[in-house]
């Protein structure tokens, strides 16, 4: 079967032995169950190509791939929901299109056209609509992600790449609030580098730090400026959040920091809600001294994985310092709630950000 009413049709073979009876949906684990088909795209001779829909599983690939030795290589996160009537909902998806091919041009990369982009999601969306969870903090998570395929040993910006898009039923990210250490000895991205790009390496060069901090019995770090570490950066793969003396406070996007859509998300609708909004650099003393004042109302993480992961203790120079719980009435409990209610369609959806798969 092809979807040949695009101008770059895609061809579509579907599996003929679907798992989904397979998966227990009681239980999501996060990245454990992967859907039955995945999207995929390939860019030769300057142009993308060969547009298919086929069934989850393996690439077959040279071991000279030139994104595992130099890690050309970029991906998204993104999440579908299910309303009342058993419709799909994406959540800002041409956000996610315009950051990918914003990390795309960062790491000397083909961008992916937006027919390419949409209309591969949508086609899978509408294949694998039964691995959308219906219940409550369960969603399907989505990752499109784009790699150098030239089998070629040089360091140059490849020729050839794949853009897949597979989709895993998620639950839960992180269950409890995180203890959170911050980090002053490594660093995730320096001015200059590649910190606001959603590429491969930001996140092996994370691995270290954050099984040192595990270790000592932290969830997560948090990542400050690479020059002085005075400066509050992400936590771990999430943007970081402060309520303030009654503001929402998050260090300003920069070349260090991705431009998170839930972040923004939760800027857009805490101005929406009258709350005073601060987009700045929060030095780690500042966060500490309103802590230890009762002026700190809450931290938190906020990412597509994650939604919305409140902080319990954030640790700094030896001393672990312990936050307030979250209440129900709170921020972060209204902003994760307004945005579940949001992306599976409970609430009218005034921003224009929920689309119909
Ligand atoms: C996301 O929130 O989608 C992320 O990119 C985190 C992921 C690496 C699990």
């Amino acid at each position: 079967m092809t979807a040949d009413t695009l101008s770059l049709p895609i061809d579509i073979q579907q599996t003929t032995s679907p798992r989904v009876q397979d998966v227990d949906f009681t239980n999501l684990v996060f990245g454990r169950n992967i859907s039955d088909h995945m999207f995929v795209a390939e860019y030769r001779d300057g142009q993308w190509q060969q547009l298919r829909i086929v069934p989850y599983g393996d690439l077959s690939l040279s071991p000279a791939t030139a994104a595992l030795h130099y890690g050309q290589a970029i991906f998204e996160g993104m999440k579908a929901y299910k309303n009342e009537d058993n419709e799909v909902l994406l959540f800002r998806p041409h956000d996610n299109w315009k950051r990918f091919n914003r990390s795309a041009e960062r790491m000397c990369m083909p961008t992916v056209p937006e027919e390419v982009f949409m209309n591969g999601l949508t086609e899978l969306m509408r294949l694998d609509a039964e691995w959308v969870p219906c219940a409550p903090g369960c969603s399907l998570y989505i990752r499109p992600y784009m790699f150098a395929a030239d089998a070629y040993l040089g360091v140059r910006p490849s020729e050839s790449y794949l853009f897949v898009i597979f989709t895993s039923p998620v639950g839960t990210y992180y269950a409890n609030p995180l203890k959170v250490k911050v980090e002053t000895d490594y660093i995730r991205a320096a001015a200059g580098g590649v910190g606001a790009a959603k590429c491969a390496g930001n996140y092996a060069a994370s691995l270290y730090p954050a099984r040192l901090a595990q270790q000592a019995g932290y969830d997560q770090l948090i990542w400050t400026d690479a020059r002085d570490h005075v400066f509050v950066e992400e936590s771990g793969t999430m943007n970081v959040m402060f309520m303030l003396d009654g503001k929402l406070v998050t260090p300003a996007v920069s070349d260090t920091i991705l431009d998170g859509i839930t972040r923004k998300s939760i800027v857009e609708i805490a101005r929406h809600w009258g709350i005073s909004v601060e987009e700045r650099k929060v030095s780690i003393r500042e966060v500490i001294e309103a802590l230890k004042e009762g002026r700190l109302q809450a931290a938190f993480g906020a990412g597509t994985a994650v939604v919305v992961s409140p902080f319990s203790v954030i640790a700094y120079e030896g001393v672990d310092y312990h936050l307030p719980a979250v209440e129900e009435d709170s921020f972060v409990t209204k902003v994760k709630n307004y945005l579940t209610d949001l992306r599976t369609g409970k609430i009218a959806d005034t921003f224009g950000w929920v689309l119909k798969a």
